[in-house]
């Protein structure tokens, strides 16, 4: 918007430098939402008609619905969103629509429509992360009884449920939502009214257009208003650590769909073949959800290096934070409903894993927790069961096919009698387990219960 202080046009290489209507149009529908709100606000306080405001409002919409229609012609002359509105306004309205800007900046006007965009979107992608968890809390009931290898450093460690497993996931993600909420309560303030930097001469009510358009409040000083972007940077960094969250999701998924460990087996429509090799069934989409959060963390990357060191107020800078912005909640969003798509239709080979739990000495620590039972120092327990361990292993036996006369043959300094053998069981060693957070049997169905009810209660 230059108006008639200038002599001579932009070149065409400015011009497209300083646009941003490819990117900002997303933000048309809040533009309009704010406009609405503002031109209300302007009549109820005396200083625009209320026949104007009407007018302002009819038009306006006309302009979304044009926009949805993918009739609105935008101009890359006209820079952004907010100057592709007024003038579209004008034409359809007149006067009235040259009177909207009163009292009233691009610069307000932006940190506006963003923060309602910020807001949206983050209910939406709390919304989405919702169906996630809700195919991984539906896989967890499924699979209660279904055990498997938990592990550490990628190797056997001690027996699971999937059921449990699934869970873990569940209460990232609820974590997830915790942070996109606590982002959203902060930046529900309204900066309309803080003008281009020192807010405004005319009488407008910040109250009034702030309840409009459903902020909590407005912000509390024009020169922050207009020249902070925090709320998108907290915005980005919940996406980023959500997509840290599926990235890993997604690489236990590649892992456990592989011929070596052959624990899943992924729904056909998220698969891709090979252009070679016909047997292929490749996990196309969690290795892509593993890949993407590189992108998101690059967009929080981006911001924080966009408004490090600006000096206030309103910098032309900051419409380098819309792109990030957007790639990272469109990213999450994507990524996050068609894993849940995904999740809802994995299917799991409950046998191969409960033959992987009985393979590789997952039940050692039973070993070692049942001779400390027995008063034996932990350390000296440890160290028993670890030597029926080599002995086993070097044998290519597991534990349990050891006599006792073979076990205090290894571990001469300890005890054994048959007891032993009722605690070398991976249902028992899982449901032995019995503590708050625990894997057994029935703390995983509390889990389970309390995580539906929490779902349930999501409006
Ligand atoms: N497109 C601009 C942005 O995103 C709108 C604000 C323009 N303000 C200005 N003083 N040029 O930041």
């Amino acid at each position: 918007m230059r108006g008639p202080r200038f002599h001579s046009k932009l070149t065409d290489d400015a011009a497209r430098l300083n646009a941003s209507i490819d990117f900002d149009q997303r933000l048309l529908p809040y533009d309009v939402e704010g406009s609405k709100a503002h031109a209300r606000m302007l009549a109820a306080q005396g200083i625009l008609t209320a026949a104007d405001a009407e007018a302002i409002a009819r038009g306006l919409d006309q302009v979304v619905e044009e926009w949805r229609a993918g009739k609105l012609v935008l101009d890359e002359q006209l820079e952004d969103v907010h100057m592709n509105v007024e003038v579209r306004l004008t034409e359809i309205v007149g006067e009235a629509g040259a009177r909207l800007h009163t009292a009233r900046s691009r610069n307000d006007q932006v940190a506006t429509d963003l923060r309602l965009y910020a807001r949206a979107q983050a209910a939406e992608l709390s919304k989405t992360i919702a169906t996630l968890q809700r195919a991984l809390v539906a896989q967890a009931r499924a699979h209660v009884d279904t055990l498997m290898p938990g592990y550490t450093h990628l190797q056997r460690a001690q027996p699971v449920r999937l059921g449990h497993h699934m869970m873990a996931y569940y209460e990232m993600l609820a974590r997830d939502r915790g942070r996109l909420a606590d982002a959203a309560r902060r930046m529900n303030q309204s900066p309309l009214g803080s003008g281009a930097l020192a807010a405004t001469t005319f009488p407008i009510d910040r109250e009034a257009s702030a309840r409009a358009l459903g902020f909590d409040r407005p912000t509390a000083n024009s020169l922050d208003a207009v020249g902070d972007r925090d709320f998108a940077v907290e915005l980005v960094a919940a996406c980023a650590l959500e997509m840290a969250h599926l990235s890993r999701l997604g690489e236990e998924l590649v892992l456990w769909a592989s011929q070596e460990f052959g624990f899943v087996k992924l729904p056909e429509a998220y698969c891709s073949g090979s252009s070679i090799m016909p047997q292929k069934v490749n996990p196309d989409v969690p290795e892509l959800v593993r890949a993407k959060v590189g992108r998101v963390i690059g967009d929080w990357t981006t911001l924080m290096v966009v408004i490090k060191g600006l000096p206030l107020a309103y910098n032309k800078d900051l419409q380098e934070t819309q792109e990030p912005l957007y790639d990272a909640v469109e990213t999450a969003l994507l990524c996050t409903r068609t894993m849940a798509g995904l999740m809802a239709g994995a299917t799991f080979d409950v046998p191969r894993m409960a033959r992987a739990v009985g393979q590789g000495h997952l039940l050692a620590t039973e070993v070692a927790d049942w001779l400390a039972a027995r008063n034996v120092p932990f350390r000296q327990a440890h160290a028993a069961a670890g030597a029926l361990v080599r002995a086993a292993s070097a044998r290519n036996l597991e534990l349990t096919d050891l006599s006792l006369a073979e076990m205090a043959a290894i571990a001469p300094d300890v005890t054994f009698d048959e007891t032993l053998f009722a605690v070398l069981d991976p249902n028992r060693a899982v449901d032995r387990r019995d503590v708050i957070g625990g894997p057994a049997k029935t703390r995983v169905l509390a889990a389970i219960a309390q995580a539906e009810s929490d779902l349930n209660a999501i409006p």
